[in-house]
């Protein structure tokens, strides 16, 4: 008897996945038949995109897990019909996504790259930027991301802190945990980036006293979750120069809206949510072996927490 696997994400994610799902499972010695439609009481796995018409699981009543495509939960995870585990997606390919675009913001923050690429009309005035280990770089959230991003910032020697729920130790990483850890770790913060998830208890992590803690002239990179700051306490310290620039890949509406200040502001980077997307081959992957543990009666990889919401 085959497997059966549910694919429920938005319609045209299907020609990426199919394929590399296909070539996932037949790597994996898996017998799986994979469709997007196949009746409820039928499905022992589901494929999930929070954003898919599938939002009542009360039917999927042999389903032995339901495995997120994305890393961020917070739409799914509060859902009272899913009964089921929940896998979040912890993909490698996504890794390597995410912590190539925060370097690369780092990078533009910290070298001043900005300077030279928007002003060509013939200013010769040095300014020599520091080295990166005279530059200190924040990451709040020290996950499968947030260790991946400070693991490289300090490979090229800046010097790099981390904030996280439970007390951490990473090689070369000044980790700091808990509310106070958390000023701690701001109060040295000329370079953040944020990689919480969104939980009820990350929303305006980021806050205007937070905010003041930080460096004046600081630089804030979220490619984590709008909520994770509050929107009118930023632009108040961009403003006010406390900040220096943001680059957010993240909000609180997607698409951010046409006329939100975000766009219009001259010390904001907006990106359209691209820092780190799923990759198919690669993620397929994990779903397959997700798939083979639960048939072999092993432990399920990346579950989620439901009562830490992440
Ligand atoms: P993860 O592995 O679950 O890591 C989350 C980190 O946040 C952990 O270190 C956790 O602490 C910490 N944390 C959670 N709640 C906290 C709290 N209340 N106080 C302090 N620290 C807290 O997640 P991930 O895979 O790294 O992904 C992080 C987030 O990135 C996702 O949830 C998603 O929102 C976002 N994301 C964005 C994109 C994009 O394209 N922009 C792509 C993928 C993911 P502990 O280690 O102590 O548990
Ligand atoms: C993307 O933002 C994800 O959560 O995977």
């Amino acid at each position: 008897m085959p497997i059966n696997v549910l694919f429920a994400a938005t319609p045209e994610r299907w020609a990426t996945y199919e394929p590399a799902l296909r070539r996932a499972f037949g790597g994996a010695g898996l017998n799986v038949y994979l469709a997007q439609e196949i009746p409820a009481d039928d499905v022992d796995y589901i494929v999930y995109a929070p954003n898919s018409e599938l939002q009542d699981f009360t039917p999927y009543t042999r389903t032995k897990a339901v495995l997120n495509l994305w890393a961020g939960v917070e739409a799914i995870v509060g859902n009272t019909t899913l009964t089921q585990p929940l896998a979040r997606m912890v993909d490698p390919g996504m890794t390597r996504s995410m912590t190539e675009w925060v370097t690369g913001h780092v990078l533009r923050h910290h070298l001043g790259m900005d300077r030279h690429i928007l002003d060509q009309s013939g200013d010769w005035t040095p300014v020599v930027p520091p080295l990166a280990e005279e530059r200190r770089v924040c990451v709040l959230g020290l996950g499968e991301l947030g260790t991946s991003v400070a693991r490289t910032l300090q490979s090229l020697r800046f010097s790099v802190s981390g904030w996280s729920r439970s007390p951490k130790d990473v090689a070369g990483i000044n980790t700091f945990h808990g509310d106070a850890g958390l000023d701690d770790a701001l109060r040295q913060a000329e370079i953040l980036v944020l990689l919480l998830p969104d939980t009820p208890a990350t929303h305006n992590t980021l806050d205007a006293r937070r905010l003041a803690l930080m460096p004046r002239g600081a630089f804030v990179i979220n490619p984590g979750r709008g909520p994770l700051i509050d929107d009118d306490a930023l632009l108040a310290a961009l403003d006010s120069g406390q900040i220096a620039h943001a680059t957010l890949d993240v909000f609180r509406v997607e698409p951010l809206p046409a006329d939100h200040p975000y766009w219009a502001h001259p010390r904001v980077t907006v990106t359209p949510h691209i820092a780190a997307e799923t990759r198919a081959k690669t993620a397929s992957e994990v779903i397959a072996e997700n798939i083979r543990r639960g048939e072999a009666g092993e432990p399920f990889l990346y579950l989620v927490d439901r009562s830490l919401g992440y």
